[in-house]
């Protein structure tokens, strides 16, 4: 095997969308058995890339080459049959099915006319096994955590026989522990021979895993390095053209004020959780613990998605209990949620409006909108957060990941609210747009607005909170002041069982 064995060869491949160039003249090789990482800014061209190569969307240029076969028409089949998996940030399982049956979807085992379940249970367990994955062919997709989600994913792939496997930020919706089990199966899949792509904004991965990496910037190729031979401060200038420095910027001293504008008491959503805190103006409250352990079911609460069990809510002095999140808005208070495909944007809808949602009875008069704020405060938030579009009309499912998270936090700016919290707030941010999204909050807080951040990256945690709250299983299981802030200690709070 020589090194110049490529699996996979792009040559000259240009995407144009309306008014983007999402990929201009992009070349790159990858090499047969290598972990090939790819990273850029929000926007870069990172998935539209990944896209072409899987047959999704068709190249408005270029060849594509796998294993020295030469395609100008790439099909999802064609993909496939060549080799090709991906995993995709939206799973395409179907929840009602069994692990088997996913694993099988479309490519059923049959006798005679018959799907043979026990056989594709016994072939999926088979590929479980080789895999090292711990669980039963027959559990239903719907009750594994997204991690395991991420696994059957990852066996459907290796199932079709894929040697080249494709992955665009599988880490983003894991957990610490889950990341280790996938990055365990990312070893173990080079070790037999398969060729990964590895996307993600979290660079202490990409050396952890990759052998090189490649930067796009603006939908163009700037350079590949073998990873060894480059650092993150090296890769971070490439990627965003500038160095950057500081990762959490300074907020002034003394935003806190002795104010309290929120309160709960002994509140408790589904489960029998138990939760009282206070907020105060101007205070950044970071909420940690495990995935599972009730920080967003208990964002939820606040912003008037569940009803609550028992105990009461406290804003601006008055006790408040939301019926839904139009009351909330309506009081001061905003959520960014984790999973912006499911709550967040409109996907179908224009960034403008988008941004406007939640303010369209400040900006009208009766039923009419008053055009030229709607396009103000649009424009005002997408240079502040620097939201990479050619225009505001753009649907925001057209955007980038990265891009679409913006939105929803522009919608929450826009909003003014005096209580915002944001879940998750920087997962699939790049680098320097992280950096934005920080300096905001701060300048939030220096205004005497409150934040509550859920997070599970512990150093945006530690970094950006002014106290933490460490909730575990749903209950609360310490709090932490900034000088008592600890990496080891917040995760033996978080991983606290309950005793009774
Ligand atoms: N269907 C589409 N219509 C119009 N523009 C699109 C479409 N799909 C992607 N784009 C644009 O192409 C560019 C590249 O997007 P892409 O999704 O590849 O970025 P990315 O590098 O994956 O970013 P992220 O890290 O945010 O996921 C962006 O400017 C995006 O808005
Ligand atoms: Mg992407």
């Amino acid at each position: 095997m020589g090194l110049d064995d490529n699996i996979l060869e792009l040559k000259h491949i240009t995407k144009l969308y309306p008014g983007v160039v999402a990929l201009n003249d992009v070349s790159l090789n990858i090499r047969r058995g290598e972990v090939h990482a790819l990273v850029g800014e929000n926007g870069a061209g990172k998935s539209t890339l990944i896209k072409t190569c899987s047959g999704a969307i068709a190249p408005t240029k270029g060849e594509i080459v796998i294993n020295g076969n030469s395609f100008s028409n790439m099909t999802p089949q064609t993909s496939v049959k060549n080799g090709i998996g991906v995993i995709y940030q939206e799973f395409n399982l179907v929840g009602d099915l069994s692990v088997a049956e996913n694993i099988f979807l479309g490519r059923a085992i049959r006798k005679g006319m018959l799907v043979d379940l026990k056989a594709m249970e016994r072939e999926a367990k088979k590929v479980l096994d080789s895999l090292h994955i711990d669980i039963s062919s027959k559990t239903l997709v719907k009750t594994l955590s997204v991690g395991y989600q991420q696994m059957v994913e990852i066996a459907k792939a290796v199932s079709q026989n894929a040697r080249l496997l494709i992955m665009d930020e599988p880490s983003a919706p894991l957990t610490n522990a889950e990341v280790e089990s996938m990055f365990a199966i990312v070893d173990h899949l080079k070790e037999n021979g398969v060729t990964i792509i590895y996307i993600s904004h979290r660079l202490d991965e990409i050396f952890r895993l990759s052998d090189r990496v490649t930067v796009l910037r603006d939908g163009q190729y700037v350079t590949t390095l073998n990873t060894s031979e480059t650092n993150k401060d090296e890769l971070v200038k490439y990627m965003v053209g500038r160095q950057l420095t500081e990762v959490y910027p300074e907020r002034k001293k003394s935003c806190i004020r002795d104010e309290v504008i929120f309160e709960a008491d002994n509140v408790s959503g589904n489960g029998d959780h138990d939760i009282s805190l206070k907020m105060h103006k101007g205070e950044v409250l970071g909420l940690g613990g495990l995935v599972g352990a009730g920080r967003t079911e208990f964002a939820e609460l606040i912003f008037g998605m569940h009803p609550k069990k028992a105990g009461k809510f406290i804003f601006k002095g008055q006790e408040f209990s939301p019926k839904d999140p139009r009351e909330a808005i309506d009081v001061g208070i905003g959520l960014v949620p984790e999973d912006r495909k499911k709550e967040g944007a409109l996907l179908g809808m224009s960034i403008r409006s988008n941004i406007n949602m939640p303010i369209y009875n400040r900006i009208s008069k009766g039923t009419v909108v008053n055009a030229k704020k709607e396009q103000e405060i649009a424009e005002k938030y997408r240079g502040e957060i620097s939201i990479k579009t050619p225009t505001l009309d753009q649907l925001v499912k057209n955007l980038s990941g990265g891009n679409q998270q913006k939105v929803i936090l522009a919608k929450w700016l826009a909003a003014n609210s005096d209580l915002l919290i944001f879940d998750e707030p920087t997962r699939g941010i790049d680098v320097g747009a992280k950096q934005e999204i920080y300096t905001l909050i701060n300048t939030l807080v220096e205004q005497g607005k409150t934040v509550l951040m859920i997070s599970s990256e512990m150093e945006e945690l530690m970094g950006m909170s002014d106290r933490i709250i460490i909730l575990a299983e749903g209950r609360m299981a310490g709090e932490l002041k900034k000088a008592e802030f600890d990496q080891e200690r917040i995760m033996q709070l978080a991983s606290m069982e309950r005793k009774d």
